[in-house]
């Protein structure tokens, strides 16, 4: 591999020159913009470590006109603190990553090993895109409409990079999703993708659990536990509601992020960490800092690539793909058959707002399905569970009951006239969850969580203690099934 490394000061050049030829690289060393030109020509670097302020010029220039000569050459930033601006412009000429000075060698090593570790690019761009054109869909996305489109395309762009993006969005918009697809077109998509809670990690446990612990640390860590960093060392962590951190956790959080090192509690030995941190929020982040619930310079060093998922009231093109594609994941989920909507019960879904989003439309479509059981789903289907939604009345999830077949393909106009199926009748919450021989033990657990949640009027805290299991258990089941509106 060889590299070129581009800096005016001449301490900081020579040092990085000796640190990368121990490495066993091939490396050149320009002081100016000029030299740097002259050396893109004559040494054809793979890899250009480059400074940003240069005595002739500025570095993003030479970025642009790297990246232009070769789309494959690797550019890395080298940035002074409190200058991210300026790295967040180099990312978008086209640098893969950034490091900020003063340099550490265990930084450096991080970096390189990532350069070594082949570079799929191309590869994990192209055939997506490829996907999105024929099929609507992009790794786990699906959407036509061209704000899934730009989307996308922003996508594609951020999964090249290293650098920590933030995904905004309202709840239930699919920032998860986004985040998932960037890790899975990533060169880090052969390992981890770590995601935490924010606002679920508990106070007391906050170090051991993103740092890990040594045996012996404290009382009872009697083994050596790895924490979230190992967990995703090599791959990605997914800072999920990140305005939700507790403030003592934002700055161990800082710190690792500007010294890409921690130790474990306890430990001694400086791991370098290598991780990719991807943030989603749905609060408005400005506002966040303002109020001083998320510290201002963490803020900025999650924010350097921003992606932004729109809501899908404002992007209805895709509510027909997706309403189809949750009909295939619902009929394989409950060993179903394929069930299409009505033309009647698509206009109802297009009209709707989606307060909940994607996750809302997930929801609709799997209750529809399920009180539906003819070929089709009808648009008194799509009314009524539409109206339990806005009265509050989250009705279980059942197979169909014999004789509450519902009158399908209803003529053109009749909509409001017709009965709504009896389960979205029901008055409220209903306390018992329907059990029979033949059912997962899965799906009890999810009817069970989501019922409880439903007669708590979602309060997490209550239905952890209705159910006897920890707060953090009742996230995790509410994750893994999705519950959450
Ligand atoms: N474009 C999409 N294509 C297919 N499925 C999607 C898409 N967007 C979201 N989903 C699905 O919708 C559900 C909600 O999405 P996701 O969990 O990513 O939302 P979120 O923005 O992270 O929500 P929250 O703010 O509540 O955490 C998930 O089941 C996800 O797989
Ligand atoms: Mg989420």
């Amino acid at each position: 591999m060889k590299i070129l490394v581009v800096e005016d000061d001449l301490d900081t050049l020579q040092g990085l020159q000796m640190l990368l030829e121990e490495s066993g690289l091939e490396v050149r060393g320009a002081a100016t913009l000029a030299d740097a030109h002259a050396q893109l020509a004559a040494f054809d670097p793979d890899v250009c470590l480059t400074d940003l302020q240069l005595p002739d010029g500025d570095g993003l220039d030479f970025i642009r006109a790297a990246h232009a000569e070769n789309p494959r050459r690797e550019i890395v930033v080298l940035t002074g603190f409190g200058t991210l601006d300026s790295a967040v412009e180099a990312m978008k000429a086209g640098a893969f990553d950034y490091l900020v000075k003063p340099l550490r060698p265990v930084q450096l090593e991080a970096v390189l090993e990532r350069l070594r570790s082949g570079l799929p690019r191309d590869e994990g761009s192209a055939d997506p895109w490829k996907s999105l054109d024929q099929t609507g869909r992009f790794g786990p996305i699906v959407g036509v409409s061209p704000a899934t489109r730009e989307m996308c395309a922003v996508i594609a762009r951020v999964a090249r990079s290293d650098a920590p993006v933030m995904i905004t969005g309202e709840s239930g918009s699919g920032k998860e999703a986004a985040a998932q697809t960037i890790h899975g077109l990533s060169r880090r998509r052969g390992k981890a993708l770590v995601a935490i809670n924010c606002g679920a990690v508990t106070a007391n446990l906050i170090e051991s659990e993103l740092f890990g612990h040594e045996k012996g640390a404290f009382t009872g860590a009697d083994k050596r536990r790895a924490g979230y960093f190992e967990l995703a060392q090599g791959g990605t962590l997914f800072l999920d509601e990140v305005t939700e951190m507790p403030p003592d956790l934002q700055v161990k959080f800082l710190r690792v992020l500007e010294t890409r090192t921690f130790r474990r509690v306890g430990g001694n030995e400086e791991i370098a960490s290598d991780v990719r941190i991807v943030s989603s929020s749905n609060r408005d982040l400005a506002e966040a800092v303002e109020k001083k619930t998320l510290r201002e310079d963490l803020y900025y060093r999650l924010n350097v690539l921003p992606l932004q998922v729109v809501p899908l009231r404002e992007r209805r093109e895709d509510v027909p793909v997706l309403a189809k594609h949750f009909v295939s994941l619902v009929a394989e989920s409950e060993g179903g058959a394929l069930r299409s909507f009505s033309p009647g019960a698509l206009d109802r879904l297009a009209a709707h707002a989606w307060p909940g989003n994607v996750r809302e439309l997930r929801n609709v479509v799997h209750r529809a399905y399920v009180l539906s059981d003819g070929a089709s789903i009808g648009e008194s289907t799509v009314v009524a569970v539409l109206a339990g939604r806005s009265s509050g009345v989250f009705p279980a999830v059942r197979p169909p009951v014999a004789g509450g077949v519902e009158a399908e393909t209803a003529p053109a106009g009749s909509g409001p006239a017709e009965t709504p199926p009896a389960e979205a009748r029901a008055p409220g919450p209903p306390l018992s969850v329907p059990v029979r021989v033949g059912d997962s033990l899965e799906e009890v657990e999810r009817r069970l969580l989501e019922q409880t949640l439903a007669a708590v009027g979602g309060n997490k805290k209550k239905a952890a203690e209705i159910l006897r299991v920890s707060l953090k258990t009742i996230y995790n089941k509410i994750k893994q099934y999705e519950l959450e509106r």
